[in-house]
């Protein structure tokens, strides 16, 4: 792959939407030690790719400029980097890339070996390309920080499917188009957003919740307090400095009712996990769209848009 050029989408300032973006041909990266080169078949576009186009996480991220954004992939191995035992050429795999490196939109990726993981047939390239950020964060916010024990939006619809693998009572929320689809997904009860039950977000039932994943934001806590139950927990997985705030006081304070701020800090065992859930058909990646890597541009304005279902995937 010495001296190959690819096509990629890439931008080189903080700002402009999807008119920022730049179809380049730049060369085709090698794979180092323990790494892996995929030649990319699917990649899914998540609220942080243009959260960090807008500034947001300057001067962190991204790291330099142009930036090759994205993170979720599912490709097929072409090389291996020295010390890569897990991987061969023709391999098909699921991989999250770091946000220090990116790189999705584009032919070709690398990827570290420890967040790729083996992609059976069953799962294809897109419902793999869906899971990783989507997938781990809803995974991440049910057992690691609400305390669900499980035997299975984006985030929301995940977090729905792996909230009933838990056996838990689900409530959700959605907006009206999407109450059907969000049945189907298991919840027990849904609200429309936009009602003032939904905005409330009571219970049909009257049942007070043990945790509640924010999927959206902007809710404030004065919201979420009166419908937990006496331990219930709000675990944001967009926390602002109002969050921050309140996760603070009510530590500070011996609160009950807490506030739990997640951070995904991605590894390849959970998205093993949740790979091997959608080849046994215990979880689903919807997918709300496809586009191809020379529409990159489409699928970044229906991302900013806000009103996808499920997850927008890009292919070469
Ligand atoms: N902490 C982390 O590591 C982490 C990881 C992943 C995501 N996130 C954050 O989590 C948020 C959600 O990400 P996502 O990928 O799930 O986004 P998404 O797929 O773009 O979310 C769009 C969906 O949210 C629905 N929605 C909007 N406001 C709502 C509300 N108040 N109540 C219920 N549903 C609502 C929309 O419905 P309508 O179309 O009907 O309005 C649409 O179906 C983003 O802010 C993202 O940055 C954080």
């Amino acid at each position: 792959m010495a001296g190959k050029l690819m096509h990629a989408v890439q931008y080189d300032s903080y700002g402009g939407g999807a008119a920022g973006l730049k179809h380049v041909e730049v060369p085709v990266p090698s794979a180092n030690k323990d790494e892996v080169l995929l030649k990319v078949e699917a990649t899914s576009v998540n609220p942080v790719d243009w959260t960090m186009q807008k500034g947001v996480m300057r001067p962190i991220l991204p790291r330099r400029f142009p930036w090759i954004p994205c993170t979720d992939v599912a490709g097929e191995v072409v090389a291996v980097g020295p010390g890569v035992e897990n991987f061969k050429t023709g391999d098909k795999a699921v991989a999250v890339l770091s946000q220090f490196s990116g790189g999705g939109l584009a032919e070709f990726v690398v990827a570290e070996k420890s967040s790729s993981v083996a992609r059976p047939p069953e799962v294809s390239a897109a419902e793999g390309a869906g899971l990783p950020i989507a997938g781990l964060t809803a995974l991440k916010a049910l057992t690691e920080s609400a305390g669900v024990k499980l035997d299975g939006s984006g985030v929301g619809h995940y977090a729905v499917q792996l909230a009933k693998l838990g056996n838990t009572h689900v409530t959700a929320t959605c907006g009206a188009r999407n109450i059907e689809f969000v049945k189907n997904l298991g919840a027990d009860e849904v609200l429309d957003y936009k009602t003032p039950e939904g905005a409330a977000l009571k219970s049909p039932s009257g049942k007070k919740y043990d945790a509640v994943i924010h999927c959206a934001s902007g809710i404030p806590w004065s919201t979420f307090e009166p419908n937990l139950s006496e331990n219930g927990k709000v675990v944001d997985i967009t926390p602002g400095p109002s969050a921050m705030m309140t996760f603070a006081v009510k530590k500070l304070t011996f609160s009950k009712k807490q506030l739990v701020p997640l951070l995904l800090i991605p590894n390849g065992e959970n998205l093993n996990y949740l790979v091997n859930l959608v080849k046994e058909r215990k979880l689903k990646t919807v997918i709300d769209s496809k586009h191809p890597l020379s529409k990159a541009e489409d699928a970044w304005a229906k991302s900013i848009d806000g009103h996808a279902t499920g997850k927008i995937i890009v292919e070469p």
